[in-house]
């Protein structure tokens, strides 16, 4: 990511300042988003990494937990006091803006036109079929630190052999 690197480097120590301040009021801190939740991060971050909550609305995550026993070819029932919880805490913390297409509330982060802007500019088309990241869900592949909610450029490093 050194094209990456070297414009942030590149802006004066001030107006870096400012623009992650910027930054900060849309996007977390610097991409870091807070999945502190225990029920959470261990049954929602078993078969894929724990998604922020942040990148859905709350129709989304509605929609999402009110799914679970059909979730995306597999079965994630939850008891019904599990449930609960982790509903409560993605509501507490779901997005602010809508993740709707068409009226109806997108049940994937990236389907939605926040996840498709950030991840348009710097990468190759066919990124996603690459063997090691296999679904554009496996944030894992390029974010090492998703499993944290950090999705800081300190710690994204795409598979070797894609860089353009
Ligand atoms: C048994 C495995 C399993 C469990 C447990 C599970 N999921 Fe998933 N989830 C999947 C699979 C498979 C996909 C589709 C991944 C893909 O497209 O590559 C998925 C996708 C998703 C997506 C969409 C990802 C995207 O494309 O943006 C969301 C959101 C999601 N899961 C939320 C949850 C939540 C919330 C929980 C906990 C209540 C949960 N998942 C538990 C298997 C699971
Ligand atoms: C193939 C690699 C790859 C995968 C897989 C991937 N991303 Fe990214 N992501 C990137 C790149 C490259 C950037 C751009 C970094 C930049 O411009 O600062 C990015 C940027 C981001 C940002 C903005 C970070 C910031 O500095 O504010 C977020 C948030 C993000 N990705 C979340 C996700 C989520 C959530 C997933 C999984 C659902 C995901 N990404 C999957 C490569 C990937």
């Amino acid at each position: 990511m050194m094209n990456l690197l070297q414009k942030k480097l590149g802006f004066s120590p001030i107006t870096g300042l400012a623009l992650c301040l910027a930054a900060s009021a849309s996007s977390a801190s610097e991409g870091r988003y807070s999945i502190n939740h225990p029920g959470y991060q261990q049954e929602c971050g078993s078969c894929h990494v724990a998604y922020p909550p942040q990148m859905l609305s709350s129709a989304s995550w509605r929609a999402v937990m009110g799914g679970l026993d059909k979730h995306f070819g597999t079965d994630a029932s939850l008891d019904e006091k599990t449930h609960s919880q982790i509903l409560r805490f993605l509501l507490a913390n779901a997005g602010k803006r809508s993740t709707d297409s068409n009226g109806k509330p997108l049940l994937r982060i990236t389907e939605t036109r926040g996840f498709i802007h950030e991840h348009s500019e710097e990468l190759p088309q066919d990124i996603w079929k690459h063997p090691a990241v296999k679904t554009a869900a496996n944030c894992q592949a390029c974010h090492t630190a998703a499993d944290k909610g950090d999705y800081s450029e300190r710690s994204l490093r795409l598979p070797k052999g894609v860089m353009k």
